[in-house]
């Protein structure tokens, strides 16, 4: 049987700097004798070095198109678009599957190039969780960022381009110093408090200072009354972790914003769930997503007298914090990669190919090939 092999791609996305494949990862494959091919990435937060000096044998930047065939490339996120063919079987974050814009053309790239897509978004477990996720460090740098825009608030000011951290205590660090040496004062509000990306705002919170009791953490039981809720008016940041399955309640309307006029203490809602466009959004009080250039969105209608309030709806906050995330998710997704040369029979893998070969079907019609 022919060496197991994988080829780590570069990320071309803007400000991508994580990793699925982390040295630390590499390392444990090679130990069990995988070979692992490393793209040269200036991009990412791990040196090449990193990678070189565990065994992985560095190739040229973005040459992943003339790689053998029968090597599997792994990458975090989308390639970039294009209409070339492709022939390998790419393990990646791809967006296709719900329909995201461009979907059909990204599955036609598999079809006419005979190639298979394991998307990391759909490997799950037996009980169908995903088996790696980068929630908690999206919670972790969401908690950040809000109590970042709250520290420009203090100023009078609007919270610029946030940049990804070299590592947490980085971070942790910048939003001390952002906010006079601690967060101790601040009060939050977490809901989906028990959830990956709640239990990362939680922890930012305590790491910056605040006191555990002004730290509120709501989950199901506490939501269960049905919202509006007049308590996430009383605390300066509201960070929403909640997994969104069905319509539920609002957590917070124009109309109770603008009902509790000067009296409301809130000042940055961070909407890490960020279900925009999800016509269920418990948060009915923006419609855009942010951007690191851009992190806040003012909420508007609220009335000229009232005090401003602002929204951070950054869908890859993980971006963040690039280094642990990667070295978190690479390990969560161990197990499966190293199950990868059995996966003509391997659950993980199987399912995740039934459910390709699904979506293929449906992008083969949609785009008439
Ligand atoms: N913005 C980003 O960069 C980013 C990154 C990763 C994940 N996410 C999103 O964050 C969301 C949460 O992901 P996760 O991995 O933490 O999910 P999770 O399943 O680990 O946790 C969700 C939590 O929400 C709770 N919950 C669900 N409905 C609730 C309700 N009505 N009231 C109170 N609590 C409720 C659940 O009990 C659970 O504890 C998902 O929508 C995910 O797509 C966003």
């Amino acid at each position: 049987m022919s060496q197991p092999t994988f080829w780590l791609r570069c990320e071309k996305k803007e400000f991508e700097r994580r990793a699925a494949l982390t040295p630390t990862t590499a390392k444990k494959l090679i130990d069990v004798g995988f070979n692992i091919f490393v793209e040269r990435d200036e991009q990412r937060i791990f040196d090449d070095e990193e990678y070189e000096k565990v065994g992985c044998k560095l190739v040229e930047n973005n040459t992943w198109p003339s790689a053998p065939k029968d090597i599997p490339i792994i990458g975090l996120k989308e390639l970039p678009e294009s209409d070339e063919p492709l022939p390998h079987t790419h393990i990646q974050f791809a967006h296709c599957y719900k329909k995201q814009a461009g979907w059909s053309k990204v599955l036609a790239r598999f079809h006419r190039g005979g190639g298979t897509l394991y998307d990391l978004e759909f490997l799950t477990d037996a009980t169908g969780r995903r088996v790696a996720a980068f929630g908690y460090h999206a919670g972790y740098a969401g908690a950040a960022a809000g109590a970042l825009a709250l520290a420009a608030r203090k100023k009078g000011e609007t919270l610029g381009l946030l940049k990804p951290y070299i590592n947490e205590e980085a971070m942790v660090s910048a939003v001390r110093s952002a906010l006079g040496g601690s967060g101790k004062g601040v009060k939050a509000l977490v809901i989906g408090a028990l959830g990956r990306c709640g239990r990362g705002a939680v922890d930012l919170f305590r790491k910056i200072g605040l006191d555990e009791d002004d730290i509120y953490k709501w989950d199901l039981a506490e939501t269960a009354k049905g919202g509006p809720f007049s308590e996430i008016l009383e605390v300066d940041i509201f960070v929403n972790c909640i997994y969104l399955s069905s319509q539920i309640p609002s957590f917070i309307t124009r109309e109770t914003i603008s009902a509790a006029g000067n009296d409301r203490r809130l000042s940055v809602v961070v909407d890490v769930s960020c279900d925009t466009t999800n016509p269920f959004n418990p948060i009915p009080i923006y419609d855009i997503n942010t951007t690191f250039r851009e992190p806040t969105v003012a909420v508007d209608g609220l009335g000229s007298a009232a005090p401003p309030l602002s929204v951070i709806s950054i869908d890859h906050l993980p971006t963040l914090l690039p280094r642990e995330a990667s070295e978190q998710f690479s390990s969560d997704l161990l197990p499966s990669l190293l199950e990868f040369p059995g996966r003509e029979t391997a659950r993980v893998w199987t399912e995740a190919e039934t459910l390709f070969q699904g979506k293929l079907g449906e992008a083969v019609k949609a785009e008439g090939l």
